[in-house]
């Protein structure tokens, strides 16, 4: 695995092997990795031939008063993790490699952006479309490889390259759990030992509403309903969210019908940290 700073440097190595015919596979991440980015590099393995990973914690998708100063940084541990995964470039940019003066330029969804996190977090999907934009412009993949944890991010990417007919194929990976249901996340690591036994309620709440489904429930409100009230009886959970919508465009809907696909998604405070997870179902 060769670690590279610099767009420069990244730019000529991917050229090279994009001219002698090589696939090359794109997993942008954060850092402070666990078993679910592992997992989109073991996806991006199995279709191409080269896999580039970026870690990257990018200012413009925190708010003034969230967690980007906070947030877990460990290359060291990181770049250990990601050769054995077999990354063969790993990006690392610093702050002023990736925005070296101010940014003019802003990439901006609109709709799908709107609920869910959109909502609660003003301005967050566009950072996220702007560096997404801007990292595939430097590597330029054919692939990328992006988590359905973050299921209203998954739309989003997919809408901008749809929309601005980016020439790269984006690769859903479904979530990874712990072995008692909790969905992987840099986050998880902020959790009190209290407050991770208490986090439990969300993938639980989600299975009891994927039952409900099956049983035949149809009511949104109803569904919505139940897993606020089994993520209320956590007496350190507070609730930002639960939204059961239309998947991935986004849309309200008051009943389910037959042949839908929908999102049932929650982000849930414990303490400063701040945890989502979803179910994207098929009814
Ligand atoms: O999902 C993430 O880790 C980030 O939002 C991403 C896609 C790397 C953009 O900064």
């Amino acid at each position: 695995m060769r670690t590279i700073t610099t767009i420069n440097e990244l730019r000529d190595v991917l050229r090279a092997e994009r001219r002698e015919g090589r696939t090359v596979g794109f997993v942008p991440t954060m850092g402070f990795l666990h078993e679910g980015h592992i997992s989109l590099v073991n996806r991006a393995k199995e279709i191409c031939d080269v896999v580039v990973m970026s870690i990257f914690v990018n200012p413009l998708q925190f708010g003034p008063n969230e967690d980007f100063d906070r947030y877990p940084r460990d290359i060291p541990r990181d770049s250990k993790l990601a050769e054995e995964a077999g990354v063969s470039y790993l990006f690392t940019p610093g702050v002023e490699e990736m925005y070296p003066s101010k940014m003019l330029t802003n990439v901006s969804v609109a709709e799908v952006t709107e609920p869910l996190c959109g909502a609660s977090r003003p301005g967050h999907f566009d950072g996220v479309a702007t560096v997404v934009t801007k990292l595939f412009n430097i590597v330029q993949p054919h692939y990328a490889f992006f988590g359905q944890k973050d299921a209203q991010q998954l739309a989003v990417i997919e809408q901008m390259v749809y929309d601005l007919s980016m020439p790269v194929t984006i690769v859903p990976c479904p979530t990874l759990r712990e072995a008692d249901g909790l969905a992987l996340s840099s986050r998880n690591v902020y959790l009190s030992a209290e407050e991770r036994e208490q986090a439990l309620a969300l993938s639980r709440s989600l299975r009891q509403a994927q039952a409900m489904v099956e049983a035949g429930e149809r009511d949104v409100a109803t569904i919505r309903d139940a897993v606020a009230s089994e993520i209320s009886q956590q007496p350190l959970a507070v609730i930002d969210y639960v939204e059961l919508l239309q998947y991935p465009r986004l849309g309200y809907t008051a009943r389910l019908a037959e042949g839908d696909r929908v999102l049932l998604a929650l982000a849930v405070k414990f303490g400063k940290t701040r945890l989502i997870d979803n179910i994207i179902m098929n009814v």
